[in-house]
């Protein structure tokens, strides 16, 4: 078979190596990829947004089977796209990767389905919000409704910041069209957990928790980034929390899409804070989280190809979906400076004995050798049969691996270790 996978960060490189795993895979294209993936897959140079020519690649070199993976092309509607093609995908339609592309078409459907999440408002006109926010209760939440490359959440401490976020977001439109809705949310408390499901709009079945960890610097300060560093499972995810969830969240979240028209088929990311009265969602992602799926696949048993198709398929009901016990924990390397400015070209050397564990998320090949060409270059997964275990060997891993100018949190599962 041959496969194609959208995207080019620590996540598709991760999903490469799983997919890799299953012996009727022959090739694996990624497009755009990055000079790390390029040691797993056929690297393709052609944009995760540039549909057009995904279809017109996927057409020419016989694709049996694609992996959308980031938020962009989904919400574009790649996913239809290729299907138009006959050609099977992993992913949401255009009209299910709202849960996503739109934070107001979240709330509303969570609102209307009796969904537990933070109680909202939503807004077009910022003077509204303006006025609105005069007697808000505070701390409070101004979300950008559309994509916003994850930096359309302000989490605002003071009146003051939450006018500046609305300003920021409708009237300088600091994220385009993203920004001419918002939604200004009650401000939740507890600790957060990430619930990756497979759906095939029927069936869901959740992968193992997780724990992101936002902030770029130990202890959760610094400014939020992409992902610091990940551990799975997540501890604050008891089984009664799990119950909870399939029972008040998840069964009902994707029982939602379908009456809506909008049935939901992929990876359904459920972003959980777990507050005094109980799981809430903070967020829906339409696609594997990126550093949490560098913990969640490693862990995976079953083969992910299998149960991929078997998503596509709408059999997901008759398809076994293992996990191992044990944990699995991902330390970020980052360029100094991330998430504001950072240098890049510096040479990365990664001993043989470390390479696969490392997940590559912003490197490029530069005459032969791996460069840096992001903020997140790359991910450092160690599994074990504890948490405690695969934190060590994930530091232990990571020491191994160097560049220029690396710098990475020294503290990523120390708050689920204290648990
Ligand atoms: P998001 O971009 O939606 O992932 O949000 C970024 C972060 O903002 C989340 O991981 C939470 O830590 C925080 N956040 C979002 N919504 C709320 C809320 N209603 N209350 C408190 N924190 C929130
Ligand atoms: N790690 C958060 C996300 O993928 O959105």
């Amino acid at each position: 078979m041959k496969i194609m996978v959208i995207g080019g960060g620590g996540r598709e490189h991760a999903i490469i190596r799983k997919i890799r795993e299953n012996p009727a895979v022959e090739e694996i294209y990624a497009l755009p990829g990055n000079g790390g993936i390029a040691g797993d897959a056929v690297c393709v140079n052609i944009g995760a947004k540039d549909i057009p020519a995904i279809v017109q690649f996927a057409g020419e070199t016989g694709i049996d089977y694609a992996v959308v993976a980031p938020d962009d092309p989904l919400v574009l509607g790649c996913v239809d796209a290729l299907e138009e093609k006959g050609i099977p995908c992993f992913g949401p339609r255009r009209n299910a990767a709202i849960i996503e592309g739109s934070k107001v078409f979240s709330k509303n459907l969570m609102k209307k389905y009796g969904i537990p999440t933070a109680a909202y408002e939503v807004f077009d006109d910022p003077q509204a919000a303006l006025r609105y926010l005069e007697s808000a209760p505070i701390p409070t939440v101004v979300k950008a409704d559309g994509l916003a490359l994850g930096k359309g959440v302000t989490v605002a401490m003071t009146r003051e910041e939450a006018r500046n976020a609305v300003r920021e977001i409708m009237e300088d439109r600091k994220f385009g069209d993203s920004g001419s809705r918002i939604v200004i949310e009650e401000y939740l408390e507890g600790p957060e957990v990430s619930v990756l499901s497979f759906t095939d709009g029927e069936t869901i079945v959740p992968m193992v928790s997780s724990m992101d960890h936002k902030r770029a610097l130990d202890g959760d300060l610094g400014p939020n980034t992409g992902g610091m560093g990940t551990i799975a499972p997540n501890p604050f995810y008891t089984e009664a929390v799990a119950g909870e969830c399939m029972e008040k969240i998840f069964l009902p979240t994707i029982r939602a899409m379908k009456a809506e028209g909008r049935e939901f088929r992929g990876c359904l990311y459920f972003g959980l804070m777990i507050t005094a009265d109980g799981p809430k969602v903070i967020e829906y992602n339409c696609r594997f989280g990126d550093p949490e799926t560098q913990v969640v696949l490693p862990l995976l048993e079953s083969d992910l190809l299998t149960v991929m198709q078997a998503v596509t398929a709408g059999k997901l009901k008759d398809c076994p979906v293992r996990f191992r016990n044990g944990a699995a924990c991902c330390v970020i390397l980052a360029s100094a400076g991330y998430p504001g400015k950072y240098d890049k070209g510096a040479e990365i050397t990664i001993p043989e004995s470390v390479r696969d564990h490392v997940y590559v998320a912003g490197a490029a090949l530069k005459e032969g050798r791996l460069v840096t060409s992001g903020g997140r270059v790359l991910g450092v997964t160690a599994t074990a049969d504890t948490l405690g275990e695969a934190v060590r060997e994930a530091y232990a891993l990571a020491g191994r691996v160097t560049f220029d100018n690396c710098f990475y949190r020294r503290d990523i599962g120390r708050r689920a270790l204290s648990v």
